[in-house]
């Protein structure tokens, strides 16, 4: 056992660091309050690699593993969870679920271009009812021979309005239950595609959430993922990934809060002494720190477990479990330990505590995690 970052992680991580107080850090405040996407900074990101970090580079990514990726998270995170939203889902569940599920051609096709940043990707799994209820889909996809015939609305899609290309799911045969699901990708300027409003979120303000609508998109056979069927295993693959990505995300609300958080008690003043002088303070601290400290482990060891090859359905659960908890209790501590100040937005921690909330809800809430690593412990 080894609790030492090598020399490429910590490198990773300067990098990430210092693009998150350099590039996202000015003007964050500004795209929160006018949920303004980050088109430049993204752009930047992906020359830089964070677009397409664990894709093989033949297809034009970083090569690097996942313990990479979640360092990366965790950084640019810090910072602004809206920018490191977008990371996440190109990274872990458009690029992963290409590279392992994809045909040679449509990794060519697509992949090269989403893992370098010069296409951005979505993920369209749910539904206005089929949410956690992900089988439940109405989305319908309609064999005709040599296409499908696309028809549905999808919700809450990060990235919705931003990128080019969607991995859709949707039913093909709906007696066949799950089975009778598949996942295709969808090219924004196919005829019947439809970008629908943008949500108007309480937290990541900065990456934009729509709803799409499908009119009749012809989808050509070759652009399903896998066999006639696989698009439910696809998605719930691709999420387990992604939850690992996600968990890394509210690692990363979390430490910037406490960071934040720790300096401002040591430049307060308060009867007479800097407020971390006061236990009711300093309790505090200790208590976010041990907290961000356990979901780290949690968090490097999901990530630890997809580079092994082992299984992670139950690790990247438990360490979203967790790592979202804890970014919900520690930036409501964060903000707390700022008093009035917290309360105002230049101060950061009111936009990291209002981000914090999606990460107990997206990728699967945590009362699928809940399900997610009990149906694992039960399991003979
Ligand atoms: N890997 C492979 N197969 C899996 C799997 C996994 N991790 N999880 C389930 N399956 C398979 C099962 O084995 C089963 O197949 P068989 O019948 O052939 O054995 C099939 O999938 C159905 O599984 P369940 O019977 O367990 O299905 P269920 O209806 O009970 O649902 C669930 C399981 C875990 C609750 C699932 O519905 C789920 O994860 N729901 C949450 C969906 C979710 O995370 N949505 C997030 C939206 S995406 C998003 O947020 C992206 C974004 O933009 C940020």
């Amino acid at each position: 056992m080894d609790f030492n970052l090598s020399e490429e992680h910590l490198m990773i991580r300067e990098a990430a660091r210092d693009f998150a107080n350099n590039e996202l850090l000015p003007g964050v405040i500004e795209r929160d309050t006018n949920q303004t996407f980050p088109t430049e900074q993204v752009k930047k990101m992906g020359e830089l690699g964070f677009l397409g970090m664990m894709v093989d580079p033949k297809y034009g990514g970083g090569g690097m593993d996942t313990l990479s990726y979640v360092i990366a998270m965790e950084e640019l995170s810090k910072i602004d969870a809206s920018a490191s939203v977008i990371v996440s889902v190109n990274n872990s569940l458009v690029c992963w679920g290409l590279e392992t599920y994809g045909s040679e051609e449509q990794k060519q096709k697509y992949l090269t271009k989403l893992a370098t940043g010069e296409s951005i990707g979505a993920f369209c799994l749910s539904e206005p009812e089929a949410g956690s209820d992900a089988t439940s889909q109405r989305t319908t996809a309609v064999d005709k021979g040599d296409h499908y015939l696309l028809n549905g609305t999808k919700n809450w899609i990060t990235n919705g309005g931003s990128a080019d290309y969607y991995l859709v799911i949707a039913q093909t045969d709906r007696d066949k239950g799950h089975r009778g699901i598949n996942a295709f990708i969808v090219e924004k300027s196919w005829d019947g595609f439809e970008v629908g409003p943008k949500e108007d979120k309480l937290g990541i303000r900065g990456s934009d959430t729509h709803t799409l609508n499908f009119n009749d998109v012809k989808v050509p056979k070759e652009n399903r993922i896998g066999e006639d069927g696989f698009g439910f295993k696809f998605a719930m693959k691709t999420l387990s990934g992604g939850r690992i990505g996600i968990a890394a995300q509210a690692l990363g609300i979390a430490a910037g809060a406490y960071d934040l958080a720790r300096e401002y008690s040591k430049i307060r003043k308060a009867f007479g002494t800097e407020i971390c002088n006061h236990q009711a303070i300093a309790f505090k601290l200790a208590d976010m720190h041990v907290n961000i400290e356990a979901a780290r482990h949690l968090v490097m060891k999901a990530a630890w477990d997809k580079d092994q090859g082992a299984n992670y359905d139950m690790s990247g659960a438990m360490a979203k479990l967790q790592a979202s908890k804890v970014a919900m209790e520690t930036t409501v501590e964060a903000v707390q330990i700022h008093g009035g100040n917290g309360y105002v937005k230049e101060y950061h921690v009111e936009r990291l505590m209002r981000d914090a909330k999606i990460t107990q809800i997206y990728e699967g809430t945590s009362e699928i995690q809940k399900i997610v690593i009990s149906r694992g412990l039960l399991r003979d």
